[in-house]
């Protein structure tokens, strides 16, 4: 197994460019099982999470290459309907499989997901939508086991929590279905919002796009013909560098964003003291002249994201005064935190909120890496840390993060990736 080593203390320089976003990705390579047509996906990032999914569309019966960030893909050969547990364990995200294949076939058996570091994180929303939609579900031995035999059809669906996957599932699902299907209290992610424009390029009709409530006329099972497209960019990874640059209170150059996925990022480092240069596609971060303590409540965006939540943790420690965090999504979000504490770090957790005592010196430790956000906080807290920082367990960042290290190295950090 590889860790990371890092040896804290320099300020960061320079820029680096932003990848395609894998939260938007993963539903944008699930919804090509509606499409009777191969396509050309770009700016795909070249991640664990993508490459499992790949995987799993692949022993559904699609063919692909996946080569410079382009997948080219056609699911249009899909013959099994059935995600096993030896997948999905390794990746909750292929859950987004569900929707399309039981919208596209009228039948399909996914494993149950089950827990994960962060929490629970149950698909029961997922399962009553589908239900509404007319689909017959069982769990069977750790399988969801999904019939509609004449297909979905359209539904009234009210969400009773917002949940992302949910949504995207539910979407892909409505496309294919009989009929108009209205989603309310609907996910508003930008990864949710490109979903619905990919799939109106291939002719469904949507309406209220951005907005809480979207009704989608399906095609009656009449698969989709998908027009090529980009990725829109990774806000979460952008935010993880701007928080690099910030802890390091240096000045940095994030590029290829979409800055309006950025705002509450934005607002918050505005707020703390760093001043931003926003351009079209880019933002430069300059040092603050002091970083102010601020809290945070994280929520569905355009509130604050919870996948920001551990990176601006491990910034408030480097904050004059007192900081809280609220984590309001998942109930076991604060794995980083015993983490951070080891490295010097005074958080006080209770409950669903943390407090941080900031300024503190942060000193270089053994830390294990939880989940993938947890992860990066991690290596945030080694950049400024005194002496050396090893990461264990970095399989969650391969997760998510495209070129780490070359990335943090070219941003001017002491990063090296070793062996046990
Ligand atoms: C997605 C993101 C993840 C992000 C999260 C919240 C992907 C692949 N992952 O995860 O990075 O942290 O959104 O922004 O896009 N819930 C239920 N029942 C359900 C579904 C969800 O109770 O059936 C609850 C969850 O436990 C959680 C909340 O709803 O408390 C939001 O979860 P959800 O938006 O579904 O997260 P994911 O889609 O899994």
């Amino acid at each position: 197994m590889n860790y990371l080593q890092i040896n804290g203390g320099n300020k960061l320089n320079g820029s680096v460019r932003i990848s395609g976003a894998k939260n938007a990705a993963l539903p944008l390579l699930a919804s090509t099982i509606l499409s009777k047509n191969p396509l050309t996906i770009k700016n795909v990032p070249n991640v664990k999470d993508i490459n499992t999914l790949l995987k799993l569309l692949s022993n559904l019966g699609s063919t692909f290459t996946f080569s410079d960030n382009k997948v080219i893909i056609n699911s249009s050969t899909i013959t099994s309907t059935m995600a096993n547990y030896d997948i999905v364990k390794t990746m909750r995200a292929s859950i987004l499989t569900l929707g399309p294949l039981l919208s596209a076939f009228g039948h399909c058996e996914i494993s149950l997901p089950g827990g994960c570091a962060i929490g629970q994180r149950p698909i029961d929303l997922h399962l009553k939508a589908l239900e509404l939609m007319g689909a017959e579900i069982e769990i069977k031995q750790g399988y969801v086991v999904a019939k509609a035999k004449k297909g979905l059809k359209g539904a009234n669906i009210v969400f009773d929590k917002i949940t992302v996957t949910g949504s995207e599932n539910i979407i892909m699902a409505a496309a294919l279905a009989k009929g108009e299907t209205k989603i309310v209290n609907v996910a508003k992610e930008p990864e949710v919002i490109q979903l619905c424009q990919v799939l109106q390029d291939a002719g469904v009709q949507i309406s209220g796009v951005g907005s809480n409530e979207l009704v989608i006329n399906g095609t009656d099972r009449e698969k989709l013909d998908m027009k090529d497209f980009s990725v829109i960019p990774d806000r979460i990874e952008a935010g993880t560098y701007l928080c690099a640059g910030a802890i390091t209170n240096s000045k940095i150059t994030v590029l290829d964003i979409i800055p309006e996925h950025l705002e509450a990022v934005f607002n918050k480092l505005e707020d703390m003291g760093f001043s931003l240069k926003i351009h079209e596609n880019s933002v430069i971060l300059e040092p603050a002249q002091k970083i102010e303590a601020r809290s945070i409540v994280t929520s569905e965006y355009p509130g604050f994201p919870t996948d920001m939540q551990a990176q601006f943790m491990a910034l408030m420690t480097q904050a004059n005064g007192v900081s809280i965090v609220e984590e309001r999504l998942f109930e076991n979000r604060f794995m980083h935190v015993s983490e951070l504490q080891r490295m010097g770090a005074s958080i006080m957790l209770r409950g669903s909120s943390a407090t941080v005592q900031g300024k503190i010196q942060l000193y270089g430790a053994d830390v294990m890496a939880t989940d993938l956000r947890a992860s990066s906080a991690l290596i945030l807290a080694g950049l400024i840390a005194k002496g050396t920082t090893k990461i264990h367990r970095i399989y969650h960042l391969d997760r998510g993060y495209e070129n780490l290290e070359k990335k943090f190295k070219d941003l001017g950090v002491d990063i090296i990736r070793l062996d046990e």
